[in-house]
This record gives structure tokens, C-alpha cells and sequence, in this order.
């Protein structure tokens, strides 16, 4: 059991959302600091451990050495042990531990610093099940997919529209909670190009493990571009088919719930779907974007997202297919 809950826990330090892959200062700040602690109590470890192991197997005294023997440790000798082995060193290695979070701490600090001064500011929303994600400057927004431009600080303005989430994109930095009126602010930098896994990482209720994002940092002209595809208004529907779907969407309660720029549909409690087909994953990267995930989500939500905000609708199999072939179109 041991054996599996080792593997268990190290087959966590590998993949797309690793703590000890770092991508941005932040992270590798935090990255460090685990490593020292890590190194530091194993360490630790290791010598209580032998102490532990020393006094068990030490030779006893037989019977026949019963008669006052010179004790084999001398008193003094005895109480420096226990002074430096039980006051000193404890002291010295939590005192360094602490010295070294605080450098961290500042560390981070300044980076936060530089991000105030940077233009890109990015608004993040914490809904059940979902993150809304808008740009202020840019005027668009979108769902559970952050797109920042590589190499600089980014400021995330942090709130939540229910309950407390917390924002945990381990790749780049370590946790901050959204708390219902109230912004907190997290500083973001990713130094690579590439995609970063983010979870929701306060139980927030029933779909908390189902809350999941992705960061997608790009390069400065690549980002630009993405911004101002993401800032126009929704396509026309491209076929009739489609077509019929934009009348469905419209007419029905998907409108209520969703917004789609340029249409009639201004709903604000669900994501905005005005460029959903740009995006990888459906239902908070729960699922691949695939029109087959996509049919099977709009028909059944609660089938993917038990206690999902997302009520089922009442579409005909021709329906569902015309709807389908409209969200398609929303690239
Ligand atoms: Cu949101 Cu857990």
C-alpha cells in the first residue's frame, strides 16, 4: 500500500499541471523553496531516524553488569546533546526555513510590483462550475481559457459571483482565492510558450473537482491577434443548417443564460459563448471541444456535470443537430 501511494503521489509530479514544472518566476520561486524544504526534512529525517535506530539496538547492560556501573554517557555530555540536538538545531533549520519563505515571499512581491506598471489586465470570474474570463482593454470574453502574452507580468483580477473558488495554475504560481465582493489580484508570468492545466482549488461544491482551465500563453503578436479575433462579434451562421440553430438558440432559454455578441442573446449567468468553437475544451476543460462532446453536453449536461447550473433542454434530435452546427460555426 505504501508502494502504490508513493507512485501515486510522484505520478502527480509529471504532466500538465505539476507543481515541479515550473513556467514563470513565480512558480520557480515556489518550486525552490519545496525542493529546500524537502531536502531539509529528509534530512532531518534520516538523523532522528538513526538516533531512533541507535537506541533501540544499543547493548543493554546484562544482569551480571548490574552493579553500579560509570554511567557510559557523562551528565554533561548527555545535556549538550540534548541542547543542541533538541533546541539548537530545531531552531536554526525553522529559522533558515522561514528566513528563505520570506525571500520567496519578497520575491514574488516584487514581481507583483512590475505587473502593476503592465498594461494587460485580465478579469477572472469564479462561477459553479465555470471561470469567466474577460479583458477590459480588449472588450471580449470568454470561458475557462486564459490566453496572456509569454514573458511578461499579467495582472489577474480575481472575484467570484457565488461562493469562494481559489485559482491554482501550479505551472506559474501557487494559490489565490476569489472571494464573493471582494478582488484580489495575482500577478501571472509565463516565461515559455505553451499550455498550463488550472484547477479550482477550494471546494466550492459539487462539480469543484470539474472546474478546470487552461492557461495559454503565447507570444506578444500571437496574443494580439487572439485578442482582437476574440473582440469581434459572433459569425453569421454559414449554412442553413446552422441557421436553423441560431433561431433555436435564440428562441429557446439558451439566451437567458448566454451571451453571444452580435445576436440577441445577452444572458450573463453562463459563458459567453460568442467564440466557443475557439476553444479547446467544453464545460470548465472537462471535456474535449468535439461536436460529439458538444451534442452530448448541450442534450444532457447533468450526465457530464452532475449539479451542473445547466438546465436540460427540451431539443428534438434535428434540433440538437442544427444547434450543434450553429456553436460549431462560432470560431
Ligand atoms: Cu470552484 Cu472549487
Amino acid at each position: 500500500m505504501g508502494w502504490l501511494a508513493l507512485v501515486l503521489s510522484l505520478g502527480g509530479c509529471a504532466g500538465p499541471q505539476s507543481t515541479l514544472d515550473p513556467h514563470g518566476p513565480a512558480a520557480l520561486e515556489i518550486t525552490r523553496l519545496w525542493w529546500v524544504t524537502l531536502g531539509l526534512g529528509t534530512a532531518v529525517f534520516i538523523l532522528v531516524m538513526g538516533f531512533l535506530l541507535g537506541a533501540l539496538f544499543r547493548r543493554r547492560p546484562g544482569p551480571a553488569e548490574t552493579t553500579p556501573a560509570p554511567s557510559r554517557v557523562p551528565a554533561t555530555s548527555f545535556q549538550a546533546t540534548i541542547v543542541t540536538g533538541g533546541i539548537i538545531m530545531p531552531v536554526a533549520i525553522l529559522t533558515g526555513l522561514l528566513i528563505l519563505s520570506l525571500l520567496s515571499m519578497r520575491a514574488i512581491a516584487n514581481l507583483a510590483n512590475a505587473g502593476t506598471a503592465n498594461p494587460t489586465v485580465i478579469e477572472i470570474i469564479g462561477h459553479q462550475w465555470w471561470w469567466e474570463v474577460r479583458y477590459p482593454a480588449g472588450q471580449a470574453t470568454t470561458a475557462n481559457e486564459i490566453h496572456l502574452p509569454v514573458g511578461e507580468p499579467v495582472t489577474l483580477r480575481l472575484s467570484s459571483a457565488d461562493v469562494i473558488h481559489s485559482f491554482w495554475v501550479p505551472e506559474l504560481h501557487g494559490k489565490l482565492d476569489l472571494v464573493p465582493n471582494q478582488t484580489n489580484t495575482l500577478v501571472l508570468q509565463a516565461d515559455q510558450p505553451g499550455e498550463y492545466r488550472g484547477q479550482c482549488a477550494e471546494f466550492c461544491g459539487l462539480q469543484h473537482a470539474n472546474m478546470a482551465l487552461t492557461v495559454v500563453a503565447q507570444t506578444p503578436d500571437e496574443f494580439a491577434a487572439w485578442l482582437a479575433a476574440q473582440a469581434q462579434s459572433a459569425a453569421a451562421p454559414a449554412s442553413d443548417l446552422a441557421s436553423a440553430g441560431q433561431q433555436i438558440f435564440l428562441q429557446s432559454d439558451c439566451a437567458d443564460c448566454h451571451t453571444i455578441r452580435g445576436t440577441g442573446a445577452e444572458g450573463r449567468r453562463g459563458p459567453d459563448l460568442t467564440h466557443l468553437a475557439s476553444r479547446a475544451t467544453l464545460a470548465a476543460a472537462t471535456r474535449p471541444n468535439t461536436p460529439e462532446h458538444l451534442a452530448q453536453w448541450v442534450s444532457d449536461p447533468q450526465e457530464i456535470k452532475p449539479g451542473s447550473l445547466m438546465p436540460q433542454p427540451e431539443l428534438s434530435a434535428g434540433d440538437l443537430e442544427a444547434l450543434v452546427a450553429y456553436l460549431e460555426g462560432l470560431k
